[in-house]
Order: C-alpha cells, then structure tokens, then sequence
C-alpha cells in the first residue's frame, strides 16, 4: 500500500515541488500548511489541511487521522533579514515548529522525516566549497534557528529512534517544467524570479546589493539548484530512511557557483533584454560566495542535480511567472 506522508509547508515554493515528486513517486502526499506565505493553488498532489506547525493539537490530529507513515518538514520563515529584525516570530516557527512536529510524530509513532535545512548553518565559508563537515556557525537568526532543529533531530533520534535526513538547501530557484507550481512571493525578494519579473518589465529594475565583493566581477556568487532537483532529493532521502539507514545531513548544491552578473548576463542573452540594474551597498550577513561540495549526497542518497543549468533555471522561471502569477 502507498505510504502517505505529511508535508509541512506544501503549500509553499519548494513544498509544493516536493508534493509533486512525492506523488509521482507513489506516494500520497497530505499538506499542512498556514497558508502564511503558501497559496492553496499550489496544493494540487493530495489533500490540504489547514493547520499551524506550532498548532500541537491540530498536528497531532492530521498525522492521526491521515495515517501518516513519514513527514517531510519545510514550513518555517525563510529570510535572513527578516529574521534579525524580528527574532520572536522566527524562534517561534522554526524552532518551536519542529519541536511539535517531532512531538507529534512520537505520539503517532511516526519514525522518519526529511527537513528542509539550508546552507545557512554555516554561516560565512572561507569561500572554498562547503562540505557537510564544515564548521557550523551561523550568523543570522534564521541559521541558528536551522541548527538548533539539526540538533534537536540529534536528540530525538538518540533518546527516540526518529530517524531524519537533513538536507541543507543552497539557493533554490527555477520552478516545475510543467509550470504546475514555482516561486511566488509577495514580495518577491529572490534573485531569480526578479530578474524575470525585470525582463518581463513587472519592476523597472534589479537591485544588487554589493558589487566590491572579493569575486572576479566583485557581485556574491552563490550555487543555484533547480528546485525540481531538490524535491527529488526528498524521494531519496525518504526511501534512504525506508531502508532503515542512520539519520543523515547532506548538501544539496551543484558544486559550481555563478555571480549575480553571470546569472544577469545569462538572462539577457536568453530573454533577449536588457536588465537595468542599480547597485546597491552591501547587506549586513550575505557572504561573498557560497558554494557546496555536493559529493556526498550522489554517494549516499544516489541524488544528482539535472535540472540545474542556468538555462533550465531561467526559463522554467520564466514560464512560471507569465503563466501563473498575474500582473497586478
Ligand atoms: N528557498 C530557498 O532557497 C531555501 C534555501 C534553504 C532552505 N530553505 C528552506 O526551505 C523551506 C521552504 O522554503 P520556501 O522557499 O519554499 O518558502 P515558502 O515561504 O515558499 O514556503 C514555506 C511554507 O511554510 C508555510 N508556513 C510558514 N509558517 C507556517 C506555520 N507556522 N505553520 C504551517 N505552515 C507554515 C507557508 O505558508 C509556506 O507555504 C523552508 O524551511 C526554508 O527555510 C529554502
């Protein structure tokens, strides 16, 4: 029989891509989403309940009812800046979030889960490709918050048995080939959905923040994974934690990075258009290049990115946003 798994934070960019890959993987996907930043449009793979993380009644209630067999955890507040201006909110989500969740699981003797963990756990790399053995120092709230639930899946796999897989994301971007779901945000602060909204003349311009970075063109460079990559890592890991393997933290990263001037070029020459930029001062926490050593999670998830080429990302990009999101 299908196993039916609980996805927090379906409702969201890369939630709803995971629900997708989920369900076309056999599985039965149930979102649980507040619908804070999600859009009940992009729960399209499986059932919708509308419920809180930090809700510990109504979670419970869902993964009773819905017989669920494993979660996979991506609902949280998701922006550095937002989290150094308003740290409460994001100790709230984020790490009260998980600790329901994992509280939930134990009381429906739910025993695996895949979380959405992100590079920002290591706060500012020296630049050279990040393996998942790099120190872990985060520097903004929203990173320590990530760190903090790493710990507590330590905890509670050693006191419990709740296996986990933390899959530490480095920028994710482009949207679903069919354009079923994507990235939309209001407002929209990430870098790939406005340089297409730019393109398609939506804002008059893209701000750069920072162009005397140490880098060849000076602007960061980050290592950009096709969000159809990352839901399928999510496949793996669940069917890595089915086979009764140990709890795992892994990359999920190219390996290769771009600057924002080589992403703005790309598009350019793709979309055929000019894209005014304005540059900015730097911002307080973005470090100059972050770029993973994604070896281990071929090695041990059999994951590989094949949909992240600038150009996939880019274009896939592009179709979302003029075939889903409206232009007022
Ligand atoms: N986008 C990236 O590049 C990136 C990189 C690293 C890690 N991540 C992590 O991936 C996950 C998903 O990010 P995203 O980009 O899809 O963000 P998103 O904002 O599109 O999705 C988050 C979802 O969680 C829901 N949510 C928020 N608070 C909730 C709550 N209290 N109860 C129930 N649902 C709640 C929102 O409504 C939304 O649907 C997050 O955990 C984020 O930290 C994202």
């Amino acid at each position: 029989m299908a196993e039916t798994i609980l996805v927090t934070g379906g409702a969201g960019y890369i939630g709803s891509h995971i629900s997708k890959a989920l369900a076309l993987s056999g599985y039965v996907p149930v979102v649980y989403d507040n619908l804070l930043s999600g859009h009940r449009e992009l729960v399209r793979w499986g059932e919708f309940v509308h419920g809180d993380i930090c809700d510990y009644t109504a979670l419970s209630l869902a993964m009773r009812c819905h017989n669920i067999s494993g979660v996979v955890h991506c609902a949280a507040l998701a922006y550095v800046g937002e989290s150094i201006a308003n740290p409460d909110a994001y100790y709230h989500t984020n790490v009260t979030g998980p600790l329901n969740v994992l509280r939930a699981m134990q009381a429906c003797g739910v025993s695996k889960i895949v979380v959405s963990s992100s590079c920002a756990v290591y706060g500012h790399a020296d630049g050279a490709p990040i393996t998942e053995d790099t120190p872990l120092q985060p520097i903004s709230p929203y990173g320590f918050t990530k760190f903090v639930m790493e710990r507590m899946l330590d905890d509670f796999d050693m006191a419990y048995s709740v296996r986990s897989a933390a899959l530490r994301y480095f920028n994710a971007a482009g949207a679903d080939a069919d354009a079923d779901c994507g990235e939309w945000h209001t407002p929209e602060t990430h870098l790939v959905p406005r340089i297409v909204m730019t393109a398609l003349g939506r804002i008059p311009e893209l701000h750069i923040f920072g162009n005397d970075y140490p880098t060849p063109d000076g602007t960061c460079i980050r290592d950009y994974v096709h969000v159809t990559d990352i839901a399928q890592a999510h496949v793996n890991a669940m069917r890595y934690l089915s086979e009764g393997k140990p709890s795992c933290k892994v990359n999920l990263g190219t390996g290769r990075g771009y600057s924002i001037k080589e992403l703005v070029d790309a598009a350019e020459a793709m979309f055929q258009k000019k894209i005014p930029c304005v540059i900015h001062p730097r911002r307080a926490g973005d470090p100059a290049a972050l770029v993973a050593d994604a070896r281990y999670a071929r090695t041990l998830l059999q994951w590989m990115p094949v949909c992240s080429s600038l150009d996939a990302i880019l274009a896939t990009g592009m179709r979302f946003t003029q075939s889903f999101i409206g232009h007022d």
